[in-house]
């Protein structure tokens, strides 16, 4: 056994936090179904992931980009919404929606309002687990799908800038995780 691997084995079973820092750059690129900037090998066991929190920079996110991180196992979509975007999410009535919940584990009995999906009131900081409520494809991002928002190739489903489910076979909006703005450039998940 390495080094690396005895220091790795005592953080298991043992309550602490693990924090890591994703930086901004590495990821806002990030665009296709599968592809994302794993951080993989800095993940902890199992045990300690239920107790982990992580980090992320997103000073270097541009208005109208995605970062897309790997939290807890799942790809997060981190996105800084255009005016437009934002407009479009703000504009639709909670009737054209399939699921009027907010999905958000910050207000869980809250309705699919967008304001009640993003992380700031502006509404200019969306953060959602990037799994499609279908059958768990990644859906694709960028103003994707017939609704601007992300769409998942796997079956069809458009998903809109707020990551509402629109049309398609998946049932649920794209979830929001526990997230918080740490401070003005870092957002802290979990
Ligand atoms: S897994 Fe996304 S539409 Fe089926």
């Amino acid at each position: 056994m390495s080094h690396a691997d005895d220091h790795a084995g005592t953080g298991e079973g043992t309550r602490r936090d693990f924090l890591y820092y994703a930086t901004a750059g590495a990821g806002a690129v990030a665009t296709g179904a599968a592809v994302w900037p794993l951080v993989n090998q800095m993940n902890p066991s199992a045990d300690v992931q239920a107790l982990a929190s992580i980090m992320v920079d997103v000073s270097a996110v541009e208005v109208g980009t995605q970062l897309t991180v790997k939290y807890l196992g799942k790809p997060v979509f981190i996105r800084r919404r255009t005016a437009e975007e934002i407009d479009a999410a703000r504009a639709t009535e909670l009737e054209q929606l399939p699921d009027r919940g907010s999905e958000n584990a910050n207000k869980p009995d809250a309705s699919a309002a967008d304001e009640n999906r993003t992380l700031d009131e502006a509404g200019e900081w969306l953060v959602m687990v990037g799994v499609c409520t279908h059958l768990g494809c990644v859906p694709i991002g960028d103003g994707a799908g017939e609704f601007g928002g992300w769409f998942c190739p796997c079956h069809g489903s458009h998903y809109d800038t707020s990551g509402r489910i629109r049309k398609g076979p998946a049932p649920r909006n794209l979830p929001v995780p526990v997230a918080v703005f740490e401070d003005e450039t870092t957002i802290k998940l979990g």
